[in-house]
């Protein structure tokens, strides 16, 4: 009965997936905690590769067991998308996806006000218009579906009408868009609620018995510590938490049951959407880094902003979700480069700041260090002392800015690709 979480430390797409993937051999269930479709996770087994938006990344084994949490929003006609996608691909995803009753129903409407906010606002957020935030907003309101809910019936002769007909209101009024079709979404929300039927769970019921019976779950973070809403770049930030914190109540597990927290840190930093980003590298490093680490966004295609590895940020994660060790990806990217930037502290008006700052991020200075590069490839090592010593050089020093175990290096996309440092 253990359970492991990994959480992005920087903002978002650190290569969580992969390691996920290269864990899951020893795991028994993985839980997708929060946020929904916005979430691009890549995997690549035997030169396939595979993105998910919202089935876990630990679906390619036979014997895991996937759950999507209460903390997620999730839109049902991207779920069976990717899960009629993998049946097609001879993967027998179905009869392992476990869905949260309590988790909340993403629908069309909500990803057509994200678009339209996003191309209204001025100060646009620069969001995967995945309806994300919008539903989380009518989960605060109190005014979302729950997926267990389409099992009731009470509710959809009761709550479901109000909330379709102030839909409406909102869509015409507010957006001057099409109303929905409420006899239509009503019936196909009854057809829903007997597709997701076999699926649904209760899932602290659920998982705490399947911890008490000895079983191992992994809990999957989706975007990273930068994009959290309370802790991240406000208010270029996601609408939900992939901290630590969130991991709980996203999963329902309680705390007495975590055993480790793994935070997966690019070897530099990457960023896609708005907002502010101090390491940013807008000269010709940081287009090598958008090269050679192929650096476009799994779910929206969008180039990422690419800069230095920042240390403030990973301290701050590590602060805010207790993480016990790192798992540092895409060190490979680095392969061609003579020096090697690491920002390792922050000046704001002229002082020292020894954290991460809750707002004038963008008038943070960078003190940057300079390491020598290794101008050689490593996707082949598999194993700490193979690595160049300029490499091995590079991994200390971090390790000692950070004040935490790095335990495994990740040397290319694939799962082979890894070096187990202990
Ligand atoms: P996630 O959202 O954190 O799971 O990360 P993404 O899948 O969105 O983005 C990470 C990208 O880097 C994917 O295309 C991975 O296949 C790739 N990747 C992961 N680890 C490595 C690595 O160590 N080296 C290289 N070159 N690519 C990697
Ligand atoms: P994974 O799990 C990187 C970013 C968006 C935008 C902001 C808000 O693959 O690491 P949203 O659609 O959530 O309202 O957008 O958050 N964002 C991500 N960036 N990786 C992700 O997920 C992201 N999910 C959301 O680009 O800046
Ligand atoms: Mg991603």
């Amino acid at each position: 009965m253990a359970v492991k979480l990994i959480v992005g430390t920087q903002w978002g797409d650190e290569g969580k997936a992969k390691v996920i993937d290269y864990l899951c051999g020893s795991q028994d269930i993985v839980v997708r905690y929060q946020g929904g479709a916005n979430a691009g996770h890549t995997v690549k087994v035997d030169g396939k590769k595979y993105v998910f938006h919202l089935v876990p990344s630990g679906i390619l084994y036979e014997n895991v067991i996937c759950v999507l949490g209460g903390g997620m929003v999730i839109d049902p006609s991207k779920l069976f998308e990717e899960l009629d996608a993998l049946e097609a691909q001879g993967i027998d995803a179905k009869s392992r996806i476990r869905i949260a009753d309590n988790a909340h129903l993403l629908l069309p409407y909500h990803k057509i006000i994200d678009a339209k906010r996003e191309e209204l606002a001025t100060n646009k957020i620069g969001t995967t218009k995945r309806g994300i935030g919008v539903c989380y907003a009518d989960k605060v309101n109190r005014w979302g579906i729950r997926l267990g809910e389409l099992q009731s019936q009470s509710f959809f002769k009761d709550r479901l009408p109000l909330i379709l007909k102030s839909k409406n209101e909102i869509l015409h009024k507010v957006y001057d868009q099409e109303p929905i079709d409420i006899k239509q979404t009503t019936n196909d929300l009854h057809e829903l609620g007997a597709k997701l039927k076999p699926h649904m769970v209760n899932t602290p019921y659920y998982l705490n018995a399947e911890l008490n019976s000895g079983k191992n779950v992994l809990l999957e973070g989706a975007q990273g510590t930068m994009l959290d809403l309370d802790y991240g770049t406000y208010p270029y930030v996601t609408s939900s938490n992939p901290t630590t914190g969130g991991s709980l109540a996203g999963s329902g597990i309680s705390f007495q049951h975590l055993e480790e927290v793994i935070g997966i840190t690019k070897a530099y930093t990457t960023r896609v959407g708005e907002g502010p980003f101090p390491t940013e590298d807008l000269g010709e490093d940081g287009k090598k880094l958008a090269e050679k680490g192929h650096e476009f966004g799994s779910t929206t295609g969008r180039p990422r902003r690419c800069g230095w590895f920042d240390v403030e940020v990973i301290r701050h994660a590590a602060r805010l979700n207790g993480l016990t060790s790192l798992a540092l990806t895409k060190l490979d990217v680095l392969d061609e480069f003579d020096t090697i930037k690491v920002g390792v502290g922050y000046e704001l008006n002229g002082q020292r700041l020894d954290y991460f700052p809750s707002y004038d991020v963008e008038d943070i200075k960078i003190i940057y260090e300079e390491f020598p590069g290794w101008n050689e490839p490593i996707h082949e090592c598999r194993k700490i002392k193979e690595l160049p010593k300029n490499a091995r050089k590079f991994i200390d020093s971090l390790e000692k800015f950070c004040r935490i175990p790095i335990d495994w290096i990740s040397v290319g996309p694939g799962r082979k690709d890894t070096i187990k440092v202990k």
